[in-house]
Order: C-alpha cells, then structure tokens, then sequence
C-alpha cells in the first residue's frame, strides 16, 4: 500500500557507456581503437545479419563490408544510430582523385543521414551537383574573394537518402592561380566541417560523413531485432527501425541481454527519495521505503518514526489517515504547529484512535486536526521515542 516503483524519467547517462559490453560474446569488441557494438560485428556468428559484418584491416581500420565502396568507419553509435565514415571526395582539376563519386546504400540498412550531413564544396568557381539515381538532387556555388578567399558553400539533404553521385565543375574559365583550380564535393559530418580551415580541406581525399541505421523494416517485421528490456521504434524519416533500452535500463539495446538495470540508489540524482526514507534498487526503477519502525506519511512524504508507548492498532489507523490526506495533511499540521505553540509542547497525548477517526468523518474538522496535530507534533521528538 505504501510504496510503490517510481520509474525516473528518462535521463541519459555519458560516463556509463563503456562498462556495458558492445560485441556478442566471443566476439571481437573493437579494432584500433574503434568500438564495434553489435548489431555490427567481426566474423561469422557476431553480426544480427552480414549487412553489419565489419572486417578489421591489419587489425587496425573497420570497413563495412555491404557498402559498394567499402567505408572505413570512424564511429558507431547506438544512441543515435549512426556510423561516421570516411567519405571519398569527389574533386576536379586537383593533384588526385576521382570526379564523379557513387554511393549506392540501395538494400542495406544505412541511409545519409539528414541530421548530421551536409552536402559541401570547396574551390574557386566551383559547381556542385549531388545527383540521385534519376534527378538531381541538390548542389551549391562555391565562390572566391571577398569574405570567402578559400571558397565553400553548403547546403541540407533530403532524409532516407540511399543513393547519391557527386560531382563537380566550373561555371566560370580557371583563374589563372592554379592553387585555385583544385575544386572538391562531398557529404560531409556538418559538425566536423564547420570546425575546419577550408584551405586545408582542399587536398583531402576523405572528409567524415555520417550514416543512419537501423533494421530495413517495421517493427513488426523483425521481432529479433531488440534485447531484453528494450524496445523497436519505427522511424519512418529513417524508413526502418531501431531499438531503445526501456526506462531503468541503459546498455547495447541489441543484446539479447544488453540493456542492465540502472542503480539509481546510487546517485542521488537518478531517485526521488526524501531524506527520511531508504532507498531500494528494483529491476527498471527503485523503492522507496520507511525503514523498520517508522510509516509512511503520504506518499513519500515523510517517513514518521513510531512511538513506543502507542498500541499497533493506533499506528495503522494513525498511519492510514495520514497517508490519505497526504500533502494536505502535512500542510494543515506544520501550520497548526507554526500557528499555535501548544501542538508543539508536547503535551496533548496520542488521542484515541475511534475518536479521531470518527472525527474525520462527523465530527468538527478542527478537532481532528488537532488531534492529527498532536500526533504530528509528537513525532517530531525523537526523544520521546524510546
Ligand atoms: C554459428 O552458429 C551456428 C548455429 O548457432 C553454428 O552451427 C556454427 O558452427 C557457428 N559458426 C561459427 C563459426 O561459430
Ligand atoms: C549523439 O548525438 C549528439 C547530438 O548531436 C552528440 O552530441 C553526441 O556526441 C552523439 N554521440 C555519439 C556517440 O556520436
Ligand atoms: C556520376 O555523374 C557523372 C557526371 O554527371 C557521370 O559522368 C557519371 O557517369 C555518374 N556516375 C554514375 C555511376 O552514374
Ligand atoms: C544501387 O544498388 C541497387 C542494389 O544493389 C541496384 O539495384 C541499383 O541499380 C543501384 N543503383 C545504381 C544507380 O547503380
Ligand atoms: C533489407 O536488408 C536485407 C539485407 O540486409 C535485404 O536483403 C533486403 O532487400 C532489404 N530490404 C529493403 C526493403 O531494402
Ligand atoms: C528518426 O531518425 C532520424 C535520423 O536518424 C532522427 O533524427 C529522428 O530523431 C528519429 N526519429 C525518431 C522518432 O526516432
Ligand atoms: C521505405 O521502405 C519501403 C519498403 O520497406 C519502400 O517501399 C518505401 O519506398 C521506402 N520509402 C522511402 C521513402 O524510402
Ligand atoms: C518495495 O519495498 C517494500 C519493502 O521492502 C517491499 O515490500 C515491496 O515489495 C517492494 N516493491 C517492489 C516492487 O520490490
């Protein structure tokens, strides 16, 4: 009756991320120092299906197998379902690379992701074109001088993408500085590009990009997909699904066990505890309790330690007003007590349990308070607990 789980909202925690296993069981958790989680793993048996099967290169670089070009990843992220690559840029008249870059993510489980992509250019006179399979897309004019002496522009994609072919030309006859001739397109992470020098961006082959992903299809369609204490989310800006460890759980949400209880108790931030009561971790959330000898006045209010001298009958009907009347209650009782000094001398005794409680139904409101006053006052001598 008096207790029951409070769950906490949901509150994500960064410090916790690493104890929690990544990687199947026997299988590999990182290479190089790049965590691998499953769904995505290395070697047969390790992967939820071969479209996340990893190869290590020289134990050092993960590349994703079922993507035509073969990206080397930089990261995977559960939380937010992404994987950042390294994205071969598209260039034109530079000392190397390749003008006209195809991705095709057609029938994998990764798609650009709209939120941290955008689609960039550097280089002087430079036009940009993002082509799909049959129109195109986007693009951007990057120009130089003025406030722009290096050149670069940008601009958003379209969600759910899963094909794209960048290209680049000039709109305008090369300026005689063949420094300024080397033009580049990419997707880029927009949060990396925003932190770089342009100038420097000129010669690269790769920039870091970024790739939701999820499970191809509803729901509905793959129960496997999540562990234990997790749940699937359809995203239909993804166009797949993707899993979540429940509230109280935090962990590898693809797992069959990846998701661990939270010990709130632990961190006075994650329960609601008051000071009076204990704290108990419980699967998914935590109890709050009165220790032995004590009640719960109101739900979490206060935990009421009992007299002695009082018969048990008297405590539980005692206990069971106070907990009906709740806040209510305590508000009443701490301004008789601040109002009249008399509740707080001690000297009325516990009433007489039929009396008070009868008073709560018929009789005048103000003799039942103050009977539940003198209980009140009471409890606030510890001293007279013996
Ligand atoms: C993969 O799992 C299957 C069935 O669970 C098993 O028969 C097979 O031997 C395993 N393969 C490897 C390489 O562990
Ligand atoms: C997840 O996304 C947030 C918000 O963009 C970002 O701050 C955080 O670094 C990302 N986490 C990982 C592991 O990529
Ligand atoms: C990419 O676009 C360029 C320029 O339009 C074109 O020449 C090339 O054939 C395209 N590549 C593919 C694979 O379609
Ligand atoms: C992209 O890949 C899919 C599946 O592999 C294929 O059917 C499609 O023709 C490809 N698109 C292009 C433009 O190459
Ligand atoms: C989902 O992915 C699987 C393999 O990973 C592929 O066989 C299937 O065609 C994909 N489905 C869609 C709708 O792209
Ligand atoms: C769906 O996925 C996109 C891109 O990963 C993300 O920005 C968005 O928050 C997701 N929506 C839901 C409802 O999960
Ligand atoms: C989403 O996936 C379904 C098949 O799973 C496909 O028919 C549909 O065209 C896709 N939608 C987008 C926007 O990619
Ligand atoms: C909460 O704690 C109380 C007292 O220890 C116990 O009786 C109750 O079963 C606990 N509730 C749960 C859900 O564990």
């Amino acid at each position: 009756m008096f207790q029951i789980i409070i769950l906490l909202l949901w509150l994500t925690t960064t410090e916790s991320v690493a104890e929690y296993p990544v990687a199947k069981p026997g299988c590999q958790a990182t290479c190089g120092n790049i965590d691998i989680p499953y769904p995505f793993g290395i070697g047969p048996n390790c992967t939820f299906a071969d479209s996340f099967a990893v190869t290590c290169k020289d134990s050092l670089k993960p590349f994703i197998n079922s993507i035509n070009l073969k990206l080397e990843v930089l990261q995977i992220s559960i939380e937010n379902g992404t994987v950042q690559f390294n994205n071969p840029v598209t260039t034109s008249n530079c000392l190397s690379g390749l003008n006209g870059r195809e991705v095709n993510l057609t029938g994998t489980p990764f798609s650009f992701s709209a939120t941290y992509n955008r689609f960039a250019a550097t280089g002087c006179n430079n036009f940009a074109l993002m082509e799909g399979e049959e129109d195109i897309i986007t693009g951007c004019i990057s120009n130089c001088g003025g406030s722009s002496p290096s050149g670069a522009c940008q601009t958003t994609i379209p969600p759910s993408l899963r094909y794209i072919n960048a290209t680049v030309d000039n709109f305008k006859p090369d300026s005689s500085h063949s420094a300024d001739r080397c033009r580049n397109a990419f997707m880029v992470d927009y949060q990396w590009f925003s932190n770089i020098d342009i100038s420097a961006a000129r010669d690269l082959k790769y920039v870091p990009a970024v790739l939701d992903w999820g499970y191809n299809g509803t729901c509905n369609e793959n129960a496997r997909f999540c562990g234990a204490n997790a749940h699937c989310s359809n995203n239909y800006t993804f166009n797949g699904s993707q899993c979540y460890c429940n509230r109280g759980y935090e962990g590898n949400p693809y797992l069959p066990s990846g998701c661990k209880d939270i010990d709130e108790c632990s961190d006075p931030f994650l329960n609601m505890c008051r000071p009076s009561f204990s704290c108990s971790n419980v699967p998914g959330g935590f109890n709050c309790t009165c220790p032995d000898g004590s009640l719960s006045v109101g739900p979490y209010i206060y935990c009421l330690e009992l007299p002695n001298n009082g018969n048990s009958r008297t405590k539980v009907i005692i206990a069971g007003t106070c907990s009906g009347l709740g806040v209510l209650l305590l508000l009443i009782c701490s301004w008789l007590l601040m109002s009249n000094g008399a509740f707080a001398s001690g000297k009325q005794s516990c009433p007489d349990v039929e009396y008070a409680t009868d008073d709560l139904l018929t009789g005048p409101w103000e003799a039942a308070f103050s009977s539940i006053g003198s209980f009140y006052s009471s409890s606030v001598y510890p001293a007279s607990v013996a």
